[in-house]
Formats: structure tokens, sequence, C-alpha cells
């Protein structure tokens, strides 16, 4: 039987799970692929911190970059370092000396995927990213392959598990946001720098991945527009429910005759909604095709053995490429560049929730700010006093973003207005 050696770029939380799947699962993916897998280098920073730790496989770690990318007995590097630089010149180097390349660098696709693509094409080699989106879904799958013959009209996902994990936590068991945010690295799910999970730009640089290649375009990282989940307060959480509705960190494309619009923001949807029930750190993508129809996928989208499934079943699929000579075969499918809808233009509903002096006449104030910039009030709910103010949540029908823009303006500059507490979209009906 041959064997394929590989090399791991970072050995964290992916890249443990990475071994620790290859290690468990050895026999049956050699049967299955006709070949062993021998790991024969792994990169990291501290060698010493990773050869005392994990003693029994000390003489694989290494901080020198090239016994790996200029090895040429190991055909495929795995890259679970993260982060831009260096894992792209990395990954590069690797497939200009012809080794195909496994990654789970979201940030990496989304925002430096054309140079990546050009390079596999040139040298023909495998570039496999399962893991980069919804962690164990295989959703990249999916859009490139299993849906190659639909034309995708809208995906709507919640795709990162650490936001998913701490608006779960928050909305059901009561922990305070730090609280949650702090059990969220204590499983893995965080990346090194939580910001990116909790101000939205990990599932805004997995919305612009998925929406390349559903839509046949290269969309970057810049051009989602992207709120996070730190200005959710529980209060919201609690007046959410009292609509009937949960609040989550949605990532939502959408194509029509104009274009496609992208965002990622926190969403109020009706608890009936099929992703209100998606909680903790699992992820789901709703896919609308025109032939296939409706379609969900569900799974755990963080977290080391659920995103090492998705790298590994990437490393076999590389392996067989490889054994059968036929390496290159997937590679970009962003052929063309539909126009961009930019946020100013969305139409959804709203939530506003205002702080407001508690006298006669204020609320027709209010009603009337909204008036003239056309948007239209479903409902107004006064929800509390405090002290001489009233706490008032008001939910639109659908609006122009830009006209629920100039009437929160409007609303700054009303004497009456307090404070304005919190605006979130609302999707679907409640
Ligand atoms: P991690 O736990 O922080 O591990 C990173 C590893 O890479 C460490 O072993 C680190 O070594 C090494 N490394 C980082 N920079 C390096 C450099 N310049 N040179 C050599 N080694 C370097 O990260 P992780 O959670 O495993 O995530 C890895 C990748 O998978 C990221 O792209 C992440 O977005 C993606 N991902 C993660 C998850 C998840 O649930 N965690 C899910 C899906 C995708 P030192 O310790 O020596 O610095
Ligand atoms: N930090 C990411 C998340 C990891 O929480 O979803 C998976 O990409």
């Amino acid at each position: 039987m041959d064997t394929v050696k590989i090399a791991l770029l970072g050995f964290g939380t992916v890249g443990r799970g990475v071994h620790k799947v290859l290690e468990s699962q050895r026999q049956k993916i050699a049967k299955s692929c006709g070949a062993n897998i021998e790991i024969k280098k792994i990169l990291v920073r501290n060698v010493q911190k990773y050869r005392s730790t994990f003693s029994n496989i000390s003489n694989l770690f290494t901080d020198d970059p090239h016994q790996i990318l200029e090895d040429p007995e190991t055909a495929i590097v795995v890259e679970v370092m993260g982060g831009i630089k260096p894992a792209f010149d990395y990954v590069i180097e690797a497939m200009k000396n012809g080794k195909s390349v496994v990654t789970a660098n979201k940030d990496m696709i989304a925002e430096c995927g054309r140079a990546l693509f050009e390079t596999q094409r040139k040298f023909t080699v495998d570039l496999f990213f399962e893991a980069s989106v919804a962690g164990a879904i295989p959703i990249v799958k999916v859009l490139k392959e299993s849906l190659a013959g639909d034309e995708i009209r809208e995906i709507i996902g919640i795709v990162n598990g650490t936001t998913n994990y701490i608006l779960s936590k928050m909305s059901f068991h009561s922990v305070d946001y730090q609280d949650a945010l702090k059990e969220a690295q204590q499983n893995g799910y965080a990346e090194a720098d939580p910001t990116s999970d909790v101000e939205g730009y990990d599932a805004a640089r997995k919305l612009a991945i998925l929406s390349s290649i559903a839509f046949n375009s290269r969309i970057v990282f810049k051009d989602v527009y992207v709120e996070g989940i730190s200005k959710i307060t529980p209060i919201d959480i609690r007046y959410a429910h009292e609509f009937g509705g949960v609040i989550k960190l949605l990532a939502i494309a959408k194509r029509n005759e104009e274009g496609i619009e992208l965002r990622v923001h926190p969403t109020i949807i009706p608890s009936s909604h099929p992703l209100a029930a998606v909680n903790d750190v699992f992820n789901a993508i709703f896919v609308e095709a025109n032939a296939a129809g409706e379609l969900m996928f569900y799974g755990k989208g963080a977290g080391q053995l659920p995103t090492a499934s998705a790298v590994v079943g990437n490393i076999v699929e590389a392996i067989n490429n490889l054994l059968h000579k036929d390496r290159g075969r997937i590679g970009c499918t962003c052929y063309k560049q539909e126009p961009l809808i930019s946020i100013e233009e969305i139409v959804t509903k709203y939530y506003i929730r205002l702080l407001v002096d508690d006298k006669p006449g204020v609320l027709a104030s209010v009603a009337g700010a909204f008036g003239r910039n056309s948007v239209s009030i479903e409902s107004v709910i006064q929800k509390r006093r405090l002290g001489e103010l009233a706490e008032v949540v008001i939910i639109t029908h659908r609006a122009k973003e830009k006209d629920l823009q100039n009437t929160v303006s409007l609303l700054k500059t009303l004497p009456i207005v307090r404070q304005i507490g919190n605006v979130i979209r609302v999707e679907g009906d409640f």
C-alpha cells in the first residue's frame, strides 16, 4: 500500500483534532483510499512547548517552514494555523512546489481567494477549504458540486458558532455576555482574537466564501455589510421573546434582478423559523435553489473534532486525486461579476427600542418621524417606565434601510427622544 506524506502548519485546536481523527480512523482511511497517511512534520512557533506536551510525537515539530514547503516527499500541506500572513505565503509556496493544500482558514480564502485559485490552477494541484465555513457541515462541496446545475437565489445561515453559543446562553440560561464568551473560548470555538467572532467579521468572511461559490462571482470580505452582536442586550433578547421571536446573528445573501445583497447582522426571527431552533455551537445554512428548492444543512460549526472532520475529509479527497492523477479538477468557479446591492437599498422590517419622555403627544411625534420618511409602523408597545421616561418598542412594516436610517437620524433630533436603545432588523412574519 502507498504511503502519502502530509504536513500540518499549526497544531492548535484544529491541528490536534486532525491528528486525533487521522490516528483513530487510520485503518478505515487506509482501506477506503488505498494509502496510509503519515504526518511527516508539524509547523509551530514554540517548538519546545509542543515537544514537552506531545512527547510521543516530539520529533515531528519544527519552526522552520522550509522543512515542509521544500520537502519533495510531502504531498499535502494542511494549513491550520490561521491568519493571513504568513499563512498565505506558505500556501502559495506549497502549491508552487506541487503540493496540494487543505486549509481551514476563512480569513485567507475570503480575502486572497483570487490569488490562491490562480496559483492552484497554474500548478494543477488541489486547494480544498471545506472547514473554512460552518465547521463540520459539508456546505462548500454541496454548493460547488452537488448544486452545480442549480441557480442559487438565497443563502441564509447561522455560520458562527461562538456568537450562536453566546446568544443561546444569554437567551436560555441567563448567562451574561462575558461569561458566555469565556465559555466559547474555553471550548475552542472562538478565534484567537474573538473580536472577529463577536463583531461578525468571521461570519462575513464565511458569507463571502459561500456567495462567491453560489453566485459564481468573486465576493470578498469588504463586500459584506457587517454588524456584530456586541450591542445586543438581555432586554432586547427578552423583548424579542415577548414578540414570539429570537435574536440570531444571520449571514444573508440574496440575488435578484438588480444584483446581490450581502449582510451579516443580528436579526429577530420568529420562534417558528427553522433557524430559531439552531442553538449553542450549532450552525445551519438554508439555501434556496431554482431546481432543488429549499434545503437546510445543520451541524456543529466550530470545535476541535467537527472542524477536523471537514479537514480530514478534504485530505482524503486530495489523496484520492493524487493517487488517481486527477489533481486540480475542482477550481475556482467565479466566471462573472454580478453587481452588489448596497445596504441602503435593502428592504426588511425593523425593531427599534427607544427611551422617550413619558407625556402626552410623545407617541404622535415619534410616529410622525417614521411617517415623514415613508416607514410604516406595524406595532408600538410601551414596555416599562424608567423614572420620568418610558421605554417604547416599535416594529415596522418592511421598509427601505435608507428610509429607516433617515428616521433614526430624525428621531435623534427630537428633544422628547432621550435615547435610541437599539435597532435590530427583523426577518419573517410574527
Ligand atoms: P489555534 O488553536 O490558535 O492554533 C494555531 C496553531 O498554529 C498553533 O499551533 C500555533 O503555534 C500555530 N501558528 C500560528 N501562527 C504560526 C506561525 N506564524 N508560524 C508557525 N506556527 C503558527 O487556532 P485554531 O482554533 O486551531 O484555528 C486554526 C485555523 O482553523 C484558523 O484559520 C481558524 O479560523 C480555523 N478554524 C477554527 C475552528 C475552531 O473551531 N477552532 C473552526 C473552523 C476553522 P504556536 O502555539 O507555537 O503559536
Ligand atoms: N470562531 C469560529 C466560530 C470557528 O465560532 O464559528 C469556526 O470557523
